[in-house]
């Protein structure tokens, strides 16, 4: 190519740039339910590199379905980006959720694909991660606990009051959670289960990562959570071992979805086009985000926990995104176990 050629190739790509910035200018309220660090770094580098200004609020999965429907008259919300993928899906089937399909779909991965193909286009995966749990190994060796590598040891009479789980209304990941115990035992044997745990239970929290923040501050010993937010722990120097257990587990499709009746669309489309890059989800790892990006091309951190060294089992997302399947499952938690939390 001559100089001349590139440099008018060049002038043409700037005021194609100049063209969309001008295009892009305005607001973008976001809704994100993943880490609050991850959250600011997505809105920080979103902001540094469009004309857009981004209003983001940051709340767990469940809370941020619940906004997004109360909301469903008068949108608020543009794009709610992050959260398993469960109530996403619930969403979309409430059709408060609208279909797009990004030029980007294609160089996902075939789960996250999948994803988008089952819900009529109106949710896609950002990232997956397998659920487990982190203990204090400080805490469990001064005590002379047994390591807990499977469901069943966590109803040893030992933990008492040494575990923290969130609450499944307000939070996907304990809604994962709840959802994978009743494929893997059957429902009456989960919550059974569940009902013996609550004995080990202190505390069911509103977020579903706080749990092994607390055991990471030795406020507890374990905390039931996504595999990657005990690993965050451990990274940022705590002494906190992840675990897959042994009986097998369930995961996430952590999702993105654009409101229905948003007031601000293109901007939403340019937001979700961006979060499905391969350079935004290769600087998850920064924020000690250890999730598996739903991006072929990005980068997978080193820490993230390998689905294949993972007991997973078949998640049925279809049946547990169901609003039915949903809302009969916490109403029954609300009923069995809310009822007698401590
Ligand atoms: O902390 C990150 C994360 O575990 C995500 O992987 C997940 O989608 C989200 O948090 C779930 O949060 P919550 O349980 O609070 O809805």
């Amino acid at each position: 190519m001559s100089m001349k050629t590139i440099s008018v190739a060049l002038l043409a790509s700037a005021a194609a740039f100049t063209v969309s910035a001008a295009h892009a200018e305005g607001d973008l309220n976001v809704i994100c339910s993943a880490d609050v660090v991850i959250c600011e770094q997505l809105e920080t580098e979103f902001e540094a590199n469009h004309d857009i200004q981004v209003n983001m609020v940051r709340l767990s999965s469940g809370e941020s379905y619940a906004k997004i429907r109360a909301e469903s008259r008068n949108p608020k919300t543009d794009i709610w980006w992050g959260g398993t993928g469960d109530p996403h899906l619930q969403a979309a089937s409430e059709n408060l959720t609208q279909e797009y399909k990004s030029p980007k779909l294609g160089d996902l991965h075939e789960w996250a694909q999948k994803q988008a193909e089952s819900s009529g286009y109106k949710t896609v995966g950002v990232y997956a991660g397998a659920l487990g749990w982190g203990y204090n190994t400080d805490i469990f060796k001064d005590k002379g606990y047994k390591e807990p590598l499977c469901w069943a040891d966590l109803l040893n009479d030992e933990l008492k009051a040494e575990i923290q789980v969130a609450n499944p209304n307000s939070s996907g990941t304990a809604y994962t959670a709840l959802a994978s115990l009743v494929q893997i035992m059957g429902e009456d044997e989960a919550f059974e289960y569940l009902k013996n745990l609550n004995a080990n239970v202190s505390q069911y929290t509103k977020s579903g990562s706080a749990p092994v923040k607390a055991a990471a501050r030795g406020e507890s010993g374990l905390g039931i959570v996504f595999m990657h937010d005990a690993i965050a722990q451990a990274a940022s120097g705590f002494p906190i071992k992840a675990i897959a257990p042994c009986e097998g587990t369930g995961y996430e499709i952590g999702s993105m979805s654009i409101v229905k009746g948003s007031r601000n669309l293109e901007n939403a489309k340019i937001w979700y086009d961006w979060a499905l890059s391969p350079e935004v989800q290769s600087r998850m790892k920064e924020a000690k985000s250890f999730q598996l990006p739903s991006n072929k091309s990005a980068e997978v951190p080193p820490e993230a926990p390998k689905f294949e060294d993972i007991k997973l089992i078949d998640y049925d997302f279809k049946t547990y995104g169901d609003p039915a399947t949903r809302k009969s499952l916490l109403e029954r938690w609300d009923k069995e176990i809310g009822a007698i939390a401590n």
